[in-house]
């Protein structure tokens, strides 16, 4: 069995920045500190790891806790990250020359893929990378990307910050019909899964606030945070998402 844990939704801050009296950073170290009790083999830390625009030295302090917690870990950029800081600091020398921060590994024997939505849109250069990737796996697909590919009634967040090629994407998994994609995602601030043709999607809460989905106006849903568990074998898949 494979036991990922998944993180999300950052949104760290300059020191002693604080909002409604959350501080982001507090947060983030409290969800690490209950992630890494459940001994996963991997933490993926699915995007807007920054509150506004990406920063070096925010990216520094998470690589510090990342590494001190001592358990592999991968990480993937948001729309308020920048996809070019976040390789100088988390993969230096192994994407030289890319704009986009999107890679595959292979992981206890599923082929684990890590998206760069951080546009809010993906390249020609990376659907087609993808392509082949997805091509030749057999198994189901496994794809952790900021943004929600298919809607999830987010009345706040869908009409303004919605991923802009819903229907490019869904197009490119239908032409996989023997395969299934679970995807997992942020960027919405709460919890939701969702299903539409061979596509299931995992919403995961933020570390920082959840947004309420049922209002059009920014309103704060709650402010406890989680992360989610994904547990593979070879014949399921068992998420859930736990709070603190
Ligand atoms: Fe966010």
């Amino acid at each position: 069995m494979l036991n990922i844990c998944l993180i999300t939704d950052l949104h760290i801050d300059a020191l002693g920045y604080s909002f409604n009296g959350i501080d982001p950073r507090a947060n983030f170290v409290k969800v690490l500190k209950e992630a890494t009790s459940k001994s996963p083999e991997l933490i993926v830390l699915a995007g807007d790891l920054c509150n506004k625009v990406g920063d070096l030295e925010i990216y520094y302090w998470i690589k510090d806790q990342m590494d001190a917690v001592n358990i592999p870990y991968y990480c993937i950029p948001g729309n308020h990250d920048d996809a070019s800081l976040m390789m100088e600091v988390f993969y230096k020398d192994t994407f030289v020359s890319r704009s986009e921060l999107f890679f595959v590994k292979e992981f206890h024997g599923h082929s684990l893929i890590f998206l760069d939505t951080s546009q809010g849109n993906m390249s020609t250069e990376q659907y087609s990378w993808l392509n082949k990737i997805v091509s030749a796996i057999q198994k189901d697909v496994f794809i952790f990307m900021h943004h929600p590919p298919i809607l999830a009634i987010a009345k706040h967040m869908e009409p303004n910050y919605a991923f802009q090629q819903m229907e490019e994407f869904q197009s490119f998994c239908a032409a996989f019909q023997d395969k299934s994609f679970r995807i997992f995602t942020g960027h919405y601030h709460f919890e939701r899964s969702i299903a539409k043709g061979n596509i299931t999607t995992y919403i995961s809460p933020s570390t920082y606030l959840q947004i309420h989905p049922d209002y059009e106006e920014f309103k704060i849903l709650h402010d406890r945070i989680g992360y989610r568990e994904i547990k593979v074998t070879d014949q399921s898949v068992v998420t859930n998402v736990n709070y603190l």
